[in-house]
């Protein structure tokens, strides 16, 4: 099935839509964005990812954002296809507006999203684990919003497809690891789960606050501190989350396994009670 777009309330093919060249988007990447995945026509973790595009919208500034009308608009595309196993991406804009640094003096927002079918390209790697890669965090000081300003990210994840990984784990000066280019990660350390804590140098992932609830229920102790580069020599597991890739093992970091180089039991518990969330929520 084509995706199916909806642009400023007009819903249309994907294929059909056309951004003006002065959205201040495409001008300056002047815009937030959210992905969710869609089980069985169902919006996951949906509440999670509105205060996060909220959040996001606060933080650069964007007014005048109609939250209901938008998620209306989301939920009328999905029932469009219909689709069932899918991902709706929306992106929001300062909008249009001639081109100078500063905010436009009155602007509204653009708003566009699209839904559209997902092939799941981690099945496989799901079970047998993925190899990744650490590079440098050259990105900026706020990596806690949404923002469409993605040029390091993509940088470093082409740099971990070149080296024939998934995804690149990134480090400060200092050598803390921050997260993925579009994943975050947990380790286990002493049979602990640890992740980074919430700051300006990661994302809040949705899915990442999925995981603290579920080892939360499993009686699988969490630790919420950074772990440096040193560190990942002595992790038992190793594994990256986020909406499309759900719980992913990484099974190889640079060239050293981690661990046995098998996914891990505690990676395969929470792998387990994310799946059955899913069951229960489609249910
Ligand atoms: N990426 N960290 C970064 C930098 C991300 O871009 C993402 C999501 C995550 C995981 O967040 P969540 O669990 O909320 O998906 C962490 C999305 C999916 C993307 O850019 O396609």
């Amino acid at each position: 099935m084509d995706p199916i777009a909806n642009l400023n309330g007009k819903r249309m093919p994907l294929a059909d839509v056309m951004i003006p060249a002065l959205d201040r988007g495409f001008l300056f990447g002047d815009a937030v964005y959210e992905v969710l995945r869609i089980y069985r026509g169902r919006l996951w973790l949906e509440e999670d990812h509105w205060q996060r595009l909220v959040r996001s919208l606060n933080a650069i500034r964007i007014t005048g954002v109609d939250l209901p009308r938008l998620r209306q608009r989301v939920i009328e595309t999905i029932a469009a296809g219909p689709f069932l196993e899918a991902t709706a991406y929306i992106q929001i804009t300062r909008g249009v507006a001639p081109r100078h640094h500063g905010f436009p003096a009155t602007v509204s927002p653009l708003e566009f999203l699209y839904v559209q079918e997902f092939k799941d390209p981690y099945a496989q790697s799901r079970q047998t684990g993925a190899a990744v890669i650490t590079l440098p965090d050259i990105r900026w000081d706020h990596c806690d919003i949404k923002s469409t300003n993605l040029l390091a990210n993509i940088l470093a994840a082409q740099t971990a497809k070149e080296a024939g990984c998934q995804e690149a784990l990134l480090y400060l000066p200092d050598g803390t690891l921050t997260e993925g280019t579009h994943t975050s990660f947990f380790g286990v350390l002493d049979r602990a789960l640890v992740t980074a804590p919430t700051s300006p140098a990661i994302l809040p992932g949705i899915t990442r606050g999925l995981i603290l609830r579920l080892a939360d229920e499993s009686g699988i102790p969490v630790e919420e501190h950074v772990l440096k580069c040193d560190d990942l020599k002595l992790v038992s597991e190793l594994f990256l989350t986020g909406t499309t890739t759900e719980i992913l093992p990484i099974v190889r970091v640079d060239s050293q396994f981690v661990g046995n180089g098998k996914p891990g039991s505690i990676t395969r518990r929470l792998q387990e009670a994310y799946a059955k969330a899913v069951a229960e929520f489609v249910r």
